[in-house]
């Protein structure tokens, strides 16, 4: 039984939704009160730097912490709360007591260690691709399907980056109408491919312009002052998979199986933070603009950046640090009276994963 009285941030949306819930906590040792025994699955990456922070920000109630990683970075430490981690290997011995496990070490380190947490009693909170297409696993955005985690459930995916920017964005406009296609089309960072290609991004450039060899890069382009069709294996129909992730992954977040959507994904030189351009095809008329500009002013996650007399929009830099997802250039489909267009940048290191993950560990502790 949790006796939540710790001052933990939780958006406007989920907290209605949390008094609806009667949520019965299991498997979880250690009361909220007590603090818990916290493991990050990939400490050392981009994604795990974050939850550091956010732990640390958000005043999540960590009273032990378990760094883990592959064996390269055994010995290594970080720092938290002033005190000096050691990094620990990541193996399936790795849990006993742990209460809380956030796992961003990519999906085969997920198959192989998340049986193990579970095992453990651990709340599982993944950030990789590994369970998401399970139907029996919920796929959680906070703001947009918080009641798809049932009183059970213990091992909650978190969604692909672009999928969680794009819906905190489109998900309020449900209120307007029935939103019946989404053409989408992502301008996604470096972050995106983790530690290593944001270093790739600034060595690359750091030669180009100083006109020295390239680093070695396992892209088969450059990247520095370029830009490339995302680098995931494209299957049959030409798509790649992380477009098929967002297209698979829309409809079962919204729980809109059928919803007509179509992604185009491209990786460009910016260090963190994606955009994204987004038009929302309506069933019937399309709101207004002021009426869009209205219900994504008051929406949990989302903050309106729409100056056209400034030209100042949503760019990823200004997205960057930010846990709110940033919509601006709100405006008419002219080819389409029942479509808008916007152009959305979000933190994918922050609500594109770990800000997210800790978001859905604070829902089912609240419970
Ligand atoms: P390590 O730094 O020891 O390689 P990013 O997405 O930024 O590349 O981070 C990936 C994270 O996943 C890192 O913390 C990385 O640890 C970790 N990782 C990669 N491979 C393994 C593995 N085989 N076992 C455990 N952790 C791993």
């Amino acid at each position: 039984m949790f006796f939540w009285t710790l001052q933990i941030p939780i958006y406007r949306e989920v907290q209605s939704k949390l008094s609806a819930a009667n949520f019965v906590a299991s498997g979880i040792k250690h009361g909220v009160n007590d603090g818990l025994t916290v493991a990050i699955i990939g400490a050392t990456g981009a994604v795990g730097q974050e939850f550091l922070r956010l732990f640390d920000e958000r005043n999540f109630p960590v009273s032990s912490l378990r760094l883990l990683a592959s064996e390269r970075s055994v010995g290594k430490t970080a720092k938290f709360r002033g005190k000096e981690y050691l990094i620990e290997e990541a193996t399936e011995d790795a849990f006993d007591g742990v209460d809380v496990a956030f796992f961003s070490a990519g999906a085969s380190r997920s198959r192989k260690l998340v049986p193990a947490a579970l095992k453990a009693g651990a709340l599982v909170i993944d950030n990789s691709s590994a369970y998401r297409t399970d139907p029996n696993i919920p796929l959680v955005v906070p703001e947009v399907n918080a009641d798809a985690i049932g009183p059970e459930d213990r091992l909650i995916a978190v969604p692909n980056c672009s999928a969680i920017i794009l819906l905190t964005a489109v998900s309020p406009l449900r209120q307007l109408g029935t939103v019946d296609r989404l053409i989408v089309s992502t301008y996604q960072s470096a972050s995106g491919g983790g530690a290593g290609m944001m270093r790739l991004l600034e060595a690359e450039t750091r030669a180009v312009l100083s006109g020295e060899d390239l680093p070695e890069s396992s892209l088969n382009h450059r990247y520095a002052f370029n830009l490339f069709s995302h680098n995931t294996p494209i299957d049959d129909d030409g798509y790649n998979e992380e477009e098929s992730k967002v297209i698979f992954e829309s409809r079962k977040i919204l729980s809109m199986p059928s919803l007509k959507i179509n992604v185009t994904c491209v990786r460009v030189p910016v260090l963190r933070a994606h955009t994204e351009s987004v038009t929302v095809e309506f069933d019937g008329s399309a709101p207004s603009i002021e009426e869009v500009r209205k219900v994504l002013g008051s929406s949990a996650g989302v903050r309106v950046v729409d100056d056209r007399a400034a030209n100042r929009f949503p760019t990823p830099l200004d997205a960057s640090g930010q846990g709110d997802v940033l919509v601006g250039r709100i405006r008419q489909d002219l080819s389409n009276p029942n479509a808008i267009c916007m152009l959305v940048s979000g933190d994918q290191l922050l609500k594109g994963a770990a800000l997210n993950a800790v978001q859905i560990a604070e829902l089912v502790l609240a419970r």
